[in-house]
């Protein structure tokens, strides 16, 4: 096992009625900005639980936060920031503006020049952030409880993450009745989106951590277990309640505790979403299985556990191997009605594979957990999506 340091300070508030502690959560001297997206919490009631539980507080409001969100929409919200010295930031929705109110609280304290510098630079010049709290409605990025961010920026067609111990949320809310209203094809991405959080940090090689790689088990085979029927029942409170609680465990750091990670599927999928717009669970559910078909060798012993302990698959017998567990992962996105190839997408193999080769080349970056998914790896990867 590795070194680590594990310091995880968000105060999570959980459960039905949760929104309404705000009234003790939000502080009393500050000055409140709350941020939110496209309108899901004006028709699924969150944003009046929100007003309720502030009591009368004046809360000046940023909406509009788009799905993949912009910079340069959240250059927009830093502006009035400043402008009317806002000290306290809410988001209220998904991954997306809890990423967004993330690089804003932090682009609002930036002494730099240019606050893209963050993202270029993944964090590492951030010092300070102003303070924030969240109201999560969509179970899927974990970003309620972890200190990353992912922004896009709509001129240059990069999606770029950081990640600060400065943009830690204070405190976030999780009431699982907020995932009532989501579509399916949101309950879908974020299962998927789960799913390769956990494997970004397990499917490595055998660092000798077995309570962590059991830690990681446990969360995959209860994704499992819940995901055919979220959709059958979309107002069953366990349900959602243990599928909100599976997202934020999968990326809040634990089970990454001494382990090697990997991150290449979430770095080739950012370009694809980046050039091609793809959803970022549709661009993960592309990545993975090829991924794993192109890296076998170096997986072995990590798809072999899995095999195992996820599929019950007796790696023993003839003909029983590691590519039946690739094809059930496959099956299970399938399941979901996630597709998991580039044409599915009216997306070109090819021109996408020599896109992304070109950029990991021209940064000069390689990922993965040997750093060996060059410009070159990322083209075999996906020419193999076709
Ligand atoms: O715009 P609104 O009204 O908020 O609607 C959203 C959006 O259209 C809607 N939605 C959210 N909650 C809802 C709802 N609709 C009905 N009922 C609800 N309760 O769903 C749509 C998608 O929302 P979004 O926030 O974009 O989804 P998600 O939570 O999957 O976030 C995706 C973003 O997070 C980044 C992704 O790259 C992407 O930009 N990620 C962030 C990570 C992190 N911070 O750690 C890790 C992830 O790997 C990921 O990269
Ligand atoms: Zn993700």
């Amino acid at each position: 096992m590795n070194n680590f340091v594990y310091c995880n300070p968000v105060k999570i508030v959980f459960g039905k009625g949760s929104i309404a502690e705000l009234k003790e959560l939000l502080p009393a001297n500050k000055k409140i900005m709350m941020i939110y997206g496209g309108g899901s919490i004006k028709a699924n009631g969150v944003y009046d639980q929100v007003l309720d539980a502030a009591g009368g507080r004046k809360i000046t409001e940023f909406a509009g936060i788009e799905a993949n969100p912009l910079y340069e929409t959240c250059m927009k919200a830093v502006e009035i920031i400043k402008r009317e010295n806002i000290t306290f930031l809410l988001a209220a929705g998904g991954g997306s503006v809890i990423d967004a109110t993330k690089f804003i609280a932090a682009a609002s304290l930036y002494a730099g020049s240019d606050p893209w510098d963050i993202l270029k630079t993944g964090g590492q010049c951030l010092k300070s952030a102003l303070p924030f709290g969240t109201v999560l409605t969509l179970a899927a990025t974990g970003s309620e409880m972890n200190p990353n961010s992912v922004i896009s920026r709509a001129k240059t067609q990069e999606k770029l993450a950081f990640a600060s111990p400065a943009v830690y949320p204070q405190f976030s809310i999780l009431d699982p009745e907020t995932l009532y209203s989501l579509p399916g094809r949101q309950i879908a991405n974020g299962i998927v989106d789960t799913f390769v959080h956990v494997m970004e940090q397990y499917m490595t090689y055998d660092n000798n951590a077995p309570l962590q790689d059991r830690q990681a088990e446990a969360v995959i085979s209860t994704l499992l277990e819940l995901s055919p029927h979220v959709f059958e029942e979309p107002e069953d409170y366990d349900l959602k309640a243990n599928l909100m609680w599976c997202s934020t465990q999968a990326l809040n750091g634990l089970i990454a505790c001494g382990q090697p990670q990997d991150w290449s599927t979430h770095m080739i999928g950012h370009e694809l979403t980046a050039f091609y717009g793809l959803d970022h669970a549709q661009s993960l559910a592309v990545v993975l299985p090829s991924l794993w078909r192109c890296r076998k060798e170096f997986k072995k012993q990590k798809l072999l556990r899995y095999a195992k302990r996820i599929f019950n698959i007796d790696t023993g017998c003839p003909g029983r191997d590691v590519d039946e567990a690739i094809n059930k992962t496959e099956e299970f996105f399938h399941s979901v009605k996630v597709p998991t190839k580039l044409s599915d997408y009216g997306v070109d193999a090819k021109e996408a594979a020599e896109k992304v080769r070109d950029r990991f080349n021209a940064r000069k970056v390689a990922h993965g957990e040997r750093a060996e998914i060059t410009g070159d790896v990322a083209y075999e990867i996906l020419a193999g999506c076709k």
